[in-house]
């Protein structure tokens, strides 16, 4: 088995002070939020693959069920040599598009980015030994600042999948999207998977589940900032609220102090108060609709070849060629 490479972009010392900068920024801001990124260490992660398997959160195995029927066709189309993943995490739905693009015959790597080192790692090492004549080359970076790390040579499919384009904010969306045209050449290709707009009561269990899987996923960013800036926030303090904004049609996540409460910073020599009942938000988790992605597409400079949604109108995958 070949060994897979990876490229370390983010070191943890870079991870530690792009977390001190937010935490300072996020935590004096008013209201205060933080960016979902901190969600993913190796616990968060796990936890993450745990909300993939709850019956309430539907978009994992959807967007599965419309890999499974599109990936032969994306290949055709896409007719990759590299195929990029962006925030590949546990790169589970990967492997149906390596096996479309394997049977297209032209498929020579497959380059995962992930900002968490040890969800990234299991995976290529995964996907290496289940695709013995890939090159796997994972990359460890944030997808939103260093797209320039990917490296290139090959025609590229890039796959941004898990509906985590959500995350991002509509302006940085469109920065976002147009860095992607600018990393591209004419005729290559993006993969997009996102969630649509649906009824609050089917979006909002999902990021609100039963079991309280997602409550724990929504914490365990205090346990992150306890243990990498030494502050002390108990936990159990918060509670996990999830709400649809209809405005702006995105789901909030936010973590609710459940008294007036005093977190001490120790690494940033920074207190922080939290009256009783005042959220942090935690995230944003945008859904679309299929004319205004393709719009955004399009204003960024991509067309958009092809996009198949499921039967219940919830998730859709887009691909779109760069022009
Ligand atoms: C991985 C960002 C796509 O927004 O649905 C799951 C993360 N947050 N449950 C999403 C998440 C709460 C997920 N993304």
């Amino acid at each position: 088995m070949t060994t897979p490479r990876l490229d370390v972009h983010l070191t943890d010392a870079d991870l530690t002070d792009a977390l001190r900068a937010d935490v300072r920024r996020g935590l004096t801001a008013e209201p205060k939020w933080l960016p979902p990124k901190w969600f993913y260490d190796a616990c968060g992660s796990e936890l993450f693959e745990a909300i993939t398997e709850l019956p309430e959160y539907f978009p994992t195995r959807t967007e599965w069920a419309l890999l499974e029927q599109a990936a032969d066709e994306i290949a055709r189309l896409a007719r990759a040599q590299v195929l990029v993943e962006l925030g590949a995490g546990s790169a589970a739905k990967t492997r149906l598009l390596l096996t479309a693009l394997t049977g297209e015959g032209l498929l020579k790597s497959y380059v995962p980015q992930d900002v968490s080192s040890s969800a990234l790692l299991d995976s290529a090492r995964q996907i290496a030994g289940e695709f013995p004549h890939l090159a796997v080359h994972g990359v460890v970076s944030d997808f939103t600042d260093t797209l320039h790390n990917l490296p290139s040579g090959g025609r590229r499919l890039v796959a941004f999948l898990g509906g985590t384009l959500g995350n991002l904010l509509p302006a940085e969306r469109a920065e976002f999207l147009r860095d992607l045209r600018d990393l591209l050449d004419p005729g290559e290709h993006l993969l997009l998977g996102v969630g649509l707009v649906v009824a609050p009561d089917i979006l909002v269990p999902a990021y609100d589940d039963a079991a309280g899987v997602t409550a724990e996923f929504n914490r365990n960013m205090l346990r992150v900032l306890n243990y990498r800036l030494g502050a002390d926030f108990d936990p159990a303090e918060f509670a996990h609220v999830a709400l649809w904004d209809p405005v702006n049609e995105w789901i909030e996540m936010r973590l609710q102090a459940l008294r007036h409460t005093v977190i001490t910073i120790r690494d940033l020599d920074l207190t922080v108060r939290f009256d009783r009942d005042e959220q942090l938000r935690t995230e944003i988790s945008a859904k679309f609709r299929l004319p205004g992605l393709r719009r955004e597409l399009s204003a960024a400079g991509f067309d958009t070849a092809r996009t198949w949604m499921d039967p219940d109108s919830r998730y859709a995958l887009f691909l779109a060629e760069r022009r």
